[in-house]
């Protein structure tokens, strides 16, 4: 009690601070989203994600050497697929000479130890940008299941340490540790999108992979029929505990600003890794603000992340991972 105790005394000096600080951002703490594109020689920029970049293969490369040399230990790849590419039943994603396998082994070959995951959906690969097969207005969950542990062995067989289902599909991950394990891939780990909530914030990244849902009659016009309702909580939980039994290794929230809440409640439930997304649309207005003169980037950039890290994120995927471990030194 006041005035035996006074909070402010250990907020004394820098040194104090850091010495009772419970938080503090590591390189070990993320996961690199690196876009991948056809061609070579291609640094592309993208709009509404100013200073990140989609990298041709052997671009791709010499990022991935570069991450590994700043101390950053896993990347999770997307591709950009080709228009010519796309269908509505994902059998681009199938193929072993494909632009994800491809890259998958570029990146293998080039840092060995570097800890590799992919996103697996069907949505780059969707000429409706849907995560599933549609059919008759609606996205089929059986089907698409079906392909997506496909697509699951597809990256395993060139190599992937881990694969990471985003479509929110119900059972996938079920079928895909199946579909693992029948094909010899006991050690391929599954990093589940479990709370994955049907988001505005992630516009920027769809303009990145050219891979938002298309106007159509009879297409649904988001995602709202497989994502999770914003205003749930509950639900949340058992996704999350679904997945776990199902055989997920890492269970993901995502995005995360808005979400800590679930990040914490997850993270205390649940006796496995938690990894949270800051998605394309968070890392986009702390840009936009900046750019404006509106916010100090650096201050909050690292004070979002060490708020998604303290909530109980033990992995963060993030935009901002090379931007953070620079500035650590
Ligand atoms: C694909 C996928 C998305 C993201 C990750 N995987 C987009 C979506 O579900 O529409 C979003 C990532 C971001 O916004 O940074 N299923």
């Amino acid at each position: 009690m006041y005035p035996i105790q006074r909070n402010r005394r250990l907020r004394k000096s820098a040194a104090l601070r850091s010495l009772v600080r419970e938080t503090t951002l590591t390189p070990q703490d993320f996961i690199v989203p690196l876009f991948v594109v056809e061609g070579e020689g291609r640094k592309e920029a993208i709009a509404s994600m100013p200073d990140y970049y989609r990298y041709s293969l052997d671009l791709l490369k010499k990022e991935v050497l570069e991450l590994w040399e700043m101390g950053l230990r896993s990347v999770l790849l997307f591709v950009k697929v080709p228009d010519g590419l796309k269908d509505n039943t994902g059998k681009a994603a199938l193929d072993a000479e494909g632009l994800m396998q491809r890259a998958i082994k570029t990146v293998k070959e080039a840092v060995p130890e570097l800890f590799v995951m992919t996103d697996v959906a069907l949505d780059p690969y969707s000429i409706y940008g849907h995560d599933g097969i549609v059919k008759d207005g609606k996205i089929l969950n059986d089907p698409s299941v079906e392909v997506l542990a496909e697509i699951a062995c597809s990256h395993a067989q060139a190599g992937v340490d881990m694969v990471a289902p985003s479509d929110m599909m119900d059972g996938r991950v079920f079928r895909i540790r199946q579909a693992l394990d029948e094909g010899g891939f006991q050690d391929t780990g599954i990093m589940s999108y479990s709370a994955k909530y049907a988001s505005a914030f992630y516009g920027p990244f769809r303009d990145a992979l050219e891979s938002a849902p298309v106007a159509g009659r009879n297409i649904p016009k988001d995602k709202a029929t497989y994502q999770m309702d914003p205003a749930n909580r509950i639900e949340a939980l058992k996704e999350t505990q679904a997945d776990i039994a199902e055989g997920a290794d890492i269970v993901m929230v995502k995005p995360g600003l808005p979400y800590l809440d679930i990040v914490r409640e997850v993270k205390d439930h649940f006796q496995v890794p938690v990894s949270v997304y800051q998605v394309s649309g968070e890392y986009a207005m702390i840009k936009a603000a900046a750019e404006k003169g509106w916010l100090d980037h650096d201050a909050v950039m690292m004070e979002q992340l060490t708020g998604i890290k303290r909530a109980g994120a033990d992995l963060i995927a993030s935009y901002f991972a090379k931007e953070v471990v620079s500035l650590l030194g």
